[in-house]
């Protein structure tokens, strides 16, 4: 079975001793109800370290009082036996106690690519990311870290803050992991109902259509409404939004004279989901 470690000391043991026999180790974090795409990650952590580390901690600080926290899926036994298959070493799963004692002060503000999008919609969330991995970086000073482009503004939030504040780890990123029909892998793809579940392609079919329009020129505005509309039109009850931005700042962009990338969030009954596609500059 998986080792589990639930305090800061015993992870540090653990990562200390493979670091003093001359192993890297990578770190994968997770909010747990792992999936394929999560395995993906332990996966390349596989090729890219000695050693995999991941945890699994659903951090009250991204979520706001209203949000799914206390719903959010959780199966400590089933994420211990798929980590075990994908090939991770140590799992790394603290309490919320231990994370945040008594007496927790500290936040973290990050600017630059938090701002907007998903950072305009859950205004708590990019901060509380932000000291939850800063944490997790500091407990577990792994060589490597390893996340998802499905959730495109939280990777580039984790490069920035990363890069701020000197913290020495390589971030890596790993391409969105799909369903056959294209619908992002995510925990809280469990809240849809099945006929939510089949109409839930469409965002991503959206975004994939929108972009070959303004790679083919189609102006912006247009292409941004048809979107819209073939979202809505699918059934989501309402669109946080659909935007064009800068690959590497996240800067809201008009022209296509630089790498770019088109993200979207919205409603489907009682899930928000998130999904992005890249636009290469014409
Ligand atoms: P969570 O949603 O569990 O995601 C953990 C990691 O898996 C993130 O890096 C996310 O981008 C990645 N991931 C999720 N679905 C994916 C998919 N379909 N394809 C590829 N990667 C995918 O993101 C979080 O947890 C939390 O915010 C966290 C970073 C752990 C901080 O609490």
């Amino acid at each position: 079975a998986l080792p589990v470690v639930r305090t800061v000391g015993d992870l540090r043991a653990q990562v200390s001793a493979w670091h003093a026999a001359g192993k890297t180790v990578a770190l994968v974090p997770t909010m747990g109800a792992l999936h394929e795409g999560h395995l993906a990650l332990v996966r390349r952590g596989r090729e890219l370290a000695d050693h995999v580390v991941a945890s699994v901690f659903v951090n009250p600080t991204q979520f706001a009082p209203h949000e799914d926290f206390d719903k959010y899926p959780r199966d400590e036994a089933g994420d211990a036996a798929k980590l075990a298959s994908a090939g991770c070493d140590l799992l790394y799963a603290p309490t919320v106690r231990s994370m945040y004692p008594e007496g927790f002060a500290t936040s973290i503000s990050v600017g630059g690519p938090s701002q907007g999008l998903c950072g305009f919609f859950r205004p708590q969330m990019f901060g509380g990311v932000a000291l939850v991995v800063s944490k997790l970086f500091l407990q577990a000073q792994p060589d490597i870290a390893i996340f998802g482009e499905k959730d495109y503004q939280q990777l580039l939030v984790i490069r920035r803050f990363v890069r701020d504040l000197d913290i020495p780890v390589r971030v890596e990123g790993l391409p969105t992991v799909r369903e056959a029909d294209g619908l992002a892998l995510s925990s809280r793809n469990a809240y849809l109902s099945r006929e939510e579940r089949e109409r839930a392609p469409q965002l991503h079919v959206a975004l994939v259509e929108a972009a070959a329009q303004i790679a083919r020129g189609v102006e912006l505005g247009i292409a941004l409404d048809a979107a819209r509309m073939r979202i809505a039109a699918a059934g989501f009850s309402s669109i946080d939004y659909v935007e064009l931005r800068d690959a590497e700042t996240l800067e809201p962009v008009d022209s296509l004279t630089r790498p770019a990338r088109l993200l979207a969030a919205a409603w489907l009954g009682k899930a928000r989901l998130i999904d992005n596609v890249p636009v290469p500059p014409t």
